[in-house]
């Protein structure tokens, strides 16, 4: 298990503006984030934020199905590769074998800001849990639930002053992960 830095709970950005500046970047400079940006914006995406094991991002019947995995291209203090993000322990563990961002280059068609990404933000789930308590509606609920998850590592994102972009234009098919299908991705860094 890789600890990563203890995220914060405040700034001096408000949300209103980052709602007024959010915008999709797709312009990445060459430059690493540092851990600590990748701490932030994995607890946004799905940190845990009460005793009761509740996160960031809300889940239908607190059922939580998603995952979300890092593939790190330019990450300062961390080893390029792909890893899984443990909410609990606020942890990163490597995924042998996991996709690298050529990989994710080839799945999206070549697009030029997966390129440029010094970090993916992969999320991932697998239908059966949400099943159980919804039946048909689970992949629905599934995908609503990816959507809230990107769009709050999409604002924390630009509260940092990052580039991001929100992408799902990708073979969703080939980019199987231990958790189950990738449904949706963030990719970013600084801006170019
Ligand atoms: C579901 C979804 C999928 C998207 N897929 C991609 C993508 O594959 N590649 C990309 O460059 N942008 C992608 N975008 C970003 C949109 O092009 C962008 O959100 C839109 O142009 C509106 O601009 P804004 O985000 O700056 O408001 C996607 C957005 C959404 C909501």
């Amino acid at each position: 298990m890789i600890s990563l830095p203890t995220p914060r709970k405040d700034s001096e950005v408000s949300l209103e503006h980052t709602l007024a500046v959010r915008r999709t970047i797709r312009n990445i400079g060459p430059d690493p984030i540092p851990l600590s940006d990748l701490s932030q914006l994995l607890w946004a995406g799905q940190g845990i934020t009460d005793e009761h094991g509740h996160r960031t991002a809300p889940s239908g019947y607190g059922v939580y199905p998603l995952e979300l995995y890092v593939v790190a291209a330019r990450v300062d203090g961390l080893e390029s590769g792909a890893y899984r993000y443990h909410p609990r322990e606020h942890a990163l563990s490597p995924v042998p074998n996991g996709p690298e961002m050529d990989h994710l280059v080839a799945l999206s068609g070549g697009q030029e800001v997966v390129k440029r990404a010094a970090v993916a933000v992969l999320i991932a789930g697998g239908v059966e849990k949400m099943e159980a308590r919804v039946g048909a509606r689970a992949i629905h609920s599934l995908n609503l639930e990816a959507g809230h998850v990107a769009q709050n590592i999409l604002l924390q994102a630009t509260a940092l002053g990052l580039a991001a972009t929100p992408a799902a234009g990708f073979d969703k098919a080939e980019l199987d992960l231990p958790a189950g299908e990738t449904l949706y991705m963030v990719l970013t860094g600084n801006k170019g």
